[in-house]
């Protein structure tokens, strides 16, 4: 990713009364990346973006929207982004597309063309016509991104799109979501509390947790770790073998689960084991490496609370 940064937050703060909220986050997006925002309840997510969106003062540090300060130049860095940052404003007595010229009307220069071609992006062709509220949570949503869409913005910003809805509903919104950025080259930033939701929509997960970003990785990378497998080794006899493991191997993460001894390591100590075995009388019938899960990666630097 040698492009120039769409959005840069710098060192970016909030306290509110004598408390810190948000400790100094910094963080560069990309064009036409989705970059996924995780973290547990409570842990800053929404503040951050409120921030970011200039719905709350910054405390310290700064964020710039292509180039443009959101303090200092508020109306030129917001022009760049569309945002869902609490549920959208929609009349339910209209239709979906009366909402959408009711909004356009905000908008200078826009074409009806464009709200057609909105309204096909986000798959509400068939039932823009109908009355708002005869709509499912999962088309609100929608039309909610085609509000947020319609002055063709380069960056999209959502607080939790896929709160509430059902696992029809969350698939249809992480495919408009990836269409968007894939076909609109549109830099999405979407906050989350599932991981598993995340992985499936973004190419970066940043976590957040009390505040603070604690890592920032790609899904690629995460998906290709090495570092991180839990080995399975068939080895006779069992507790013999744990034994052996944890006077050798001080260090090591070792347990027995289901007659079969793990070991939690890298990939390159898989033969170093299996020689241990071999080599001191054990039978060694069968080694199976599978990577730890990202949730449980998760689970261990967030200290166990991600799903609070
Ligand atoms: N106006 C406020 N005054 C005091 N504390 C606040 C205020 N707004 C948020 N907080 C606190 O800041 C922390 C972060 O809240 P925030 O809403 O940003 O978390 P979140 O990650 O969006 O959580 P959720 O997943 O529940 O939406 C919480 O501990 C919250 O109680
Ligand atoms: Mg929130």
């Amino acid at each position: 990713m040698q492009k120039q940064p769409i959005i840069q937050i710098k060192n970016l703060k909030k306290q509110i009364g004598k408390t810190t909220i948000i400790h100094g986050i910094s963080l560069d997006l990309y064009p036409g990346e989705v970059f996924g925002f995780l973290g547990p309840n409570g842990a800053g997510k929404t503040t951050t973006i409120r921030m970011m969106v200039g719905l709350m003062n910054i405390t310290e540090g700064e964020v710039l929207i292509n180039g443009y300060s959101v303090e200092k130049n508020f109306e030129k860095a917001i022009a760049y982004v569309g945002g869902i940052i609490e549920n959208p404003e929609m009349y339910k007595y209209l239709t979906g597309y009366d909402n959408l010229i009711h909004y356009s009307r905000m908008i200078p220069k826009i074409k009806i063309e464009r709200i057609e071609e909105i309204v096909k992006l986000v798959g509400l062709e068939k039932r823009i016509h109908e009355k708002v509220k005869t709509y499912s949570l999962g088309m609100r949503q929608r039309l909610g991104l085609a509000q947020a869409l319609l002055h063709s913005p380069s960056v999209l910003i959502l607080d939790e799109p896929t709160n509430g809805l059902d696992p029809a509903g969350i698939r249809e919104i992480r495919t408009y979501i990836r269409k968007l950025a894939v076909e609109e080259n549109i830099t999405v930033f979407v906050s989350s509390h599932l991981l598993s939701e995340m992985q499936l929509m973004c190419d970066r997960i940043g976590i957040i947790h009390h505040g603070k970003l604690i890592s920032v990785e790609t899904v690629k990378n995460m998906l290709e770790d090495n570092q991180h497998l839990s080995v399975n080794f068939t080895v006779s006899p069992l507790k013999e073998a744990l034994s052996y493991v944890k006077k050798t191997n001080p260090k090591i993460k070792a347990e027995i689960i289901d007659h079969r001894l793990i070991i939690y390591t890298s990939e390159d100590q898989i033969t170093t084991f299996a020689k241990l075995f071999v080599n001191n009388g054990f039978s060694l019938t069968g080694i199976h490496g599978e990577q730890k899960s990202l949730e449980e990666k998760f689970i261990q630097i967030t200290g166990g609370d991600l799903h609070v």
